[in-house]
């Protein structure tokens, strides 16, 4: 049994720079049409030059792949609108991290006051470019994102216009929030669809899977999958895929981060197979709703899965995969 995936797209994904991104960002281009970069590199991607410089190194190591980096800028709440127009063109949306939250976010933002972001989230706003939100609190790890759901709604009320993407969300109450404000949209990972904590802590510890969001409860993964497999609109898959040197993972004081680009879209077409859900569902989830939320039109690009066992690879250049050494039951065939 075989299934063709047209112009896959990852809308949150983690490149890196230097020879990790030579190392891995063959991983993503391979099986992806586009991929919605993030900016947390160290500095943070924070003006047009870092935008356009970086583009231009991430298509350098993607080599003769087909695939389109859509940039992200890191969020800083001094930007003003003249800056904003003039990197309007180079930006799918702005990434605004709390301050420490996750991995390279030290620069991010330290209170959500409302009026104090207001000049630039009401430009934004106006300008139409998307504000994507890693939303946690610093509260207690396992409530940090349901905690940040209220400040998901007050920004969403008081701008109204501004489309807001709640990244990678691992809990029911994000995944209720969706419906209540017309201009909240989420991202969802693979990751988050297949595991709960238990996975992650419940046995033998795996930092391989250990990220931010942590994973949650098996209620919350029911949630997150019922709004994949059904291909709400208003969410689209984004891998989060975060890869770190194998030393920074199996250590004291791992590092956060699941790497899956590479076998991201064999798992999603697992789950759904698995699920009875249709395939042009999958389709919409890994491709159309994230081309209607951002505007884009990807570069055509097909990605043909069989239904034929896969064994993960222990490392991808020293990256140690989701699932390495395990059998997964869908591999690429084809791609054109
Ligand atoms: O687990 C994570 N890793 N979560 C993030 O938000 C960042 C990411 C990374 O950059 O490693
Ligand atoms: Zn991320």
């Amino acid at each position: 049994m075989s299934l063709t995936l047209n112009a896959p797209l990852d809308m949150h994904l983690h490149l890196r720079d230097g020879q990790m991104l030579e190392n891995i960002a063959k991983c993503s281009a391979s099986s992806f049409s586009g991929g919605l970069i993030m900016p947390n590199l160290v500095p943070p991607v924070s003006t047009k030059e870092d935008v356009i410089a970086y583009k231009q190194r991430i298509i350098q190591a993607i080599g003769d792949e087909e695939f389109e980096p859509y940039m992200t800028l890191f969020f800083d709440p001094s930007f003003d609108r003249e800056f904003l127009e003039s990197i309007k063109s180079d930006i799918i949306g702005i990434k605004l991290y709390p301050a420490g939250i996750t991995t390279n976010s030290e620069g991010g933002l330290s209170g959500f006051d409302v009026e104090e972001l207001r000049g630039v989230l009401t430009a934004m706003s106006e300008l139409d470019i998307p504000l994507c939100v890693h939303g946690e609190t610093n509260g207690f790890v396992m409530d940090r994102e349901a905690e940040f759901v209220s400040i998901y709604e007050r920004l969403a009320t008081a701008f109204p216009k501004l489309k807001i993407i709640m990244e990678h969300i691992t809990t029911k109450a994000s995944v209720d929030a969706l419906d209540r404000f017309e201009n909240l949209y989420a991202t969802i990972t693979i990751h988050h669809l297949l595991i709960t904590l238990d996975d992650v802590a419940g046995g033998m510890l795996n930092p391989h899977l250990f990220c931010k969001p942590i994973a949650k409860r098996p209620e919350d993964r029911d949630a997150l999958r019922k709004v994949a497999l059904e291909a709400h609109p208003k969410v689209s898959f984004g891998s989060d895929s975060a890869p770190h040197p194998r030393e920074a993972k199996e250590s004291c004081g791992c590092a956060a981060g699941v790497f899956t680009a590479p076998i991201a879209l064999q798992l999603l077409a697992q789950l759904f197979d698995e699920a009875d859900a249709p395939i042009e569902n999958l389709q919409a989830f890994v491709s159309g709703n994230g081309q209607k939320i951002y505007g884009i039109s990807p570069i055509p690009k097909t990605i043909t899965l069989e239904k034929s066992p896969f064994v993960v690879p222990n490392d991808y250049n020293g990256v140690v995969p989701m699932y390495a050494g395990e059998t997964i039951s869908y591999s690429i065939i084809s791609k054109d």
